[in-house]
């Protein structure tokens, strides 16, 4: 039955799938009564000589009381102000969490989000460089700051309870990161062992995120192996195999140079992949999973395959 591991002092991992996702609390704050949560910190991840594009901040909040939420999950967040298209009190809007399941402070009373600076074109208008209302909010936030929070919400996309026999396959690109952050650090706090892999896609080295942290890992982890792709600095030496915009270097490409290793683990029954990030990377993805498949002989659709078998995950917006 596989071995039960406490992640956090909210809440007990059980063995099987069905219990954890049954166990996990959601929806505890709505709109309608929300949880007022305290700016504590607010880092920028990427080079400041980026400028407004690439400001991908690091932010952490402090709360009284019981905010329970655990790498996977997402928390609201509720703007201030009136959303200009709809005239209506601005909506919340759902972050993943970026920490683990105590928090960064390890006290379970605080969680932190990572949040990129987000612009939007008006197609009606053809205005362009729009500044999006939440996440514009949230990057421009100081310490001492007091936000409304609902949720949290999402049980799709956690750890298994059984995690302790798996291995694990991660991949991001960009803020897509902020769930496997949290995973890792939870991971490493029990005692996890096994094979973990973490393929990270930015446009830019100086954009990379939690790469210190990262890297930390990957020296005291052994079975921790931790790959970039940066697509605006790096070629894509595979072209031919996995064609990608510009001949970019997309975290497909890195999967594909590493497609002996991927598959030798890939291959194990107990083994899951999780993708989170921008929508459509799973379309660059999927291909590359159903070409390493076929040569395996394990079929012709190793994406579904995985999916079918509850091994795949796939978070994108
Ligand atoms: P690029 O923007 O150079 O095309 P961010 O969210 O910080 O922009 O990072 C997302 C990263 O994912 C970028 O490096 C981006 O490359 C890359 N990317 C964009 N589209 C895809 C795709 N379809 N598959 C994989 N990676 C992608």
């Amino acid at each position: 039955m596989g071995v039960s591991f406490q992640v956090s002092k909210f809440v007990i991992l059980s063995p099987s799938m069905e219990n954890t996702q049954k166990s996990i609390p959601i929806n505890l704050y709505r709109i309608s009564s929300p949880l007022a949560v305290e700016v504590i910190e607010n880092r920028r991840l990427t080079a400041e000589s980026r400028g407004r594009k690439n400001d991908v901040r690091h932010l952490v909040f402090k709360f009284n009381g019981s905010y329970p939420c655990i790498p996977g999950q997402s928390a609201g967040i509720l703007p201030p102000g009136i959303d200009s298209r709809t005239k209506r009190p601005n909506s919340p809007r759902l972050y993943s969490v970026a920490s683990p399941s105590t928090g960064d402070h390890g006290d379970g009373k605080t969680f932190s989000l990572c949040v990129t600076r987000h612009f939007w074109e008006n197609p009606q208008t053809g205005e362009k460089d729009l500044p999006g209302a939440a996440s514009n909010y949230l990057c421009d936030l100081r310490v001492g700051d007091k936000v409304k929070v609902t949720g949290p919400t999402g049980k799709h996309f956690l750890l298994p309870g059984d995690f302790g026999v798996r291995d694990f396959i991660f991949v991001a690109t960009g803020t897509g990161i902020a769930p496997f952050r949290g995973m890792l650090i939870d991971l490493f706090q029990q005692g996890y062992e096994r094979n973990v892999w973490l393929i990270l896609g930015v446009p830019y080295k100086d954009c990379l995120l939690y790469d210190d942290e990262f890297r930390a890992f990957a020296v005291k982890y052994p079975k921790f192996t931790y790959l970039t792709a940066i697509s605006r600095e790096e070629n894509n030496p595979f072209s031919s195999e996995v064609q990608t915009r510009q001949n970019k270097m997309y975290v497909q490409v890195r999967m594909y140079e590493y497609r002996e290793k991927l598959l030798k683990i890939l291959s194990g029954s107990n083994s899951m992949m999780y993708l989170c990030g921008l929508k459509g990377m799973e379309e660059g993805i999927f291909p590359v999973l159903n070409a390493l498949g076929k040569g395996a002989g394990i079929g012709d659709s190793f994406a579904e395959k995985l999916k079918a078998d509850q091994r795949l995950r796939v978070e994108v917006y």
